[in-house]
């Protein structure tokens, strides 16, 4: 890996070590969401562009990953727009389907007035859907070292220091496709760290097939979108809120692997559980827990205080308790924790998993209506969940309503 010699010698070494450096930070992510988000940032402020957004190649098409846009919607603020779900076919039509076609970087100064022999078409759909006007382009293809295209970037108007639109400068253009490489393999690396927790999941899925990828995917971005309210209101730095948010939603879909230690007769049972039976799957926050014993990651730390910690209740009347040694044979239940002593990520799964699994089906269970889901959240405050985690998530709705619609089934 690394550069090439002769790369050195065409930029100032205070570029490349800038470069470097934004680069290094991709390396503390794990999750492939927090990957795209930091890409753009990156992105952007090399360029200062107003918008960006990553589109993933899936077989023959470009799946939409990630959206950044100063002008539409604030950083800091809770957005559905990156959860909206679409893709392009890798052809001419669009830009960016023409990028992943050609390998080509393209570098559009008006999207609105192409050359006439322009070999692709710029969509206005997507402008006019949103309000917004797209001027100057550049779209990048996304390769590994290896030259696998990964995906392609999309930065949308650069701007001056006045804030005015302008093309994206030679220099720039040049710049990017450093950043690029390192991109293209830090999104291999999240795509793989996603499809191995599913992995995971689906082991544990076998055994409870209502606890499904989509569940546990729209759990770990509950939970992701919750905890970046949290921390914008906590006034949380800007690194350790990104970090953090990275280690939730994957930490969050792992929140019932501890299930694969529960008997199918319990677990399938299409009925209400006996006490005995409800006894023993409150060992499924043990079993959980045990996975993550050895904490060489911050990961398995929060995946450990997740697993262990997500049924625990605000006011104290949840499970497993405090447990002197988890890796006891038939281990009890311990005096339940409350309030701040259950884990700032355990506290948001709770509310993240519930709200689920209400308005999933289960074996022994329908899906109940949103109102009807909602109604117990809210009741839940102070009692089930920590009121503040509740109110959060009534702020935040339309996020997750729209991550309901991208993870159905
Ligand atoms: P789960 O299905 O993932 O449910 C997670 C949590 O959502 C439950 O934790 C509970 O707090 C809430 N929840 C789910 N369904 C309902 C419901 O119909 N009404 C209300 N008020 N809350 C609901 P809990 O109770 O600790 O259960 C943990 C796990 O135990 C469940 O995970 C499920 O796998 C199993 N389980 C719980 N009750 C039953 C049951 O009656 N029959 C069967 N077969 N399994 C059950
Ligand atoms: C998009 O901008 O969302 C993709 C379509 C295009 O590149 O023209
Ligand atoms: C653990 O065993 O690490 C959790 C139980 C406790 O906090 O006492
Ligand atoms: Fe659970
Ligand atoms: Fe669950």
């Amino acid at each position: 890996m690394g550069f090439r010699p002769s790369q050195y010698v065409q930029y100032p070494s205070s570029e490349i070590t800038s470069i470097m450096k934004r680069i290094e930070e991709f390396n503390y992510l794990q999750d492939i969401d927090a990957i795209l988000d930091k890409i753009l940032e990156e992105a952007r402020s090399l360029s200062n562009a107003d918008a960006g957004s990553i589109f993933i190649v899936e077989s023959d098409r470009l799946r939409f990953g990630y959206v950044h846009n100063d002008t539409l919607f604030k950083q800091d603020e809770a957005n559905e727009q990156i959860y909206v779900d679409f893709s392009v076919p890798i052809n001419s039509q669009s830009i960016v389907g023409y990028v992943a076609l050609t390998g080509n970087t393209v570098a559009i100064d008006d999207a609105y007035h192409l050359p006439p022999d322009s070999p692709f078409g710029f969509n206005a759909a997507y402008d006019r859907k949103a309000g917004y006007q797209t001027r100057s382009i550049l779209a990048v293809p996304l390769y590994t070292f290896h030259g696998r295209l990964v995906g392609v970037m999309q930065l949308i108007n650069a701007k001056d220091e006045k804030g005015r639109v302008i093309p994206f400068f030679k220099k720039i253009q040049d710049l990017i496709p450093l950043l690029a490489n390192n991109a293209a393999v830090a999104i291999d690396r999240g795509i793989m760290n996603r499809e191995m927790i599913l992995r995971m999941v689906k082991m544990a899925e076998l055994r409870d097939p209502m606890e499904t990828g989509a569940h546990v995917q729209r759990v770990g971005a509950y939970s992701a979108e919750i905890y970046h309210q949290w921390a914008v209101k906590h006034k949380i730095d800007k690194q350790e809120k990104n970090r953090q948010k990275d280690l939730i939603r994957l930490a969050a879909m792992l929140h019932d692997v501890g299930k694969v230690g529960i008997p199918d007769h319990i677990l399938k049972k299409p009925d209400k559980l006996t006490k005995n039976e409800f006894n023993a799957i409150k060992r499924h926050t043990v079993y959980g827990g045990r996975l993550f014993m050895n904490q060489t990651s911050s990961l398995d730390q929060m995946s450990m205080q997740i697993a262990l910690c997500h049924h625990e209740k605000w006011d104290g009347s949840g499970y497993p308790g405090k447990i002197s040694n988890i890796m006891q044979k038939d281990v009890k239940m311990g005096s339940p924790r409350q309030k701040s002593e259950i884990p700032l990520p355990a506290r948001i799964v709770a509310l993240a998993d519930v709200y689920d699994a209400l308005v999933s089906r289960r074996s022994y269970k329908k899906s109940w209506s949103r109102e009807k889901a909602l109604d117990v959240i809210e009741s839940g405050a102070g009692e089930h969940f920590d009121p503040e985690i509740v109110e959060i998530f009534f702020q935040i709705l339309p996020v997750i309503h729209a991550i309901e619609n991208k993870f159905k089934g």
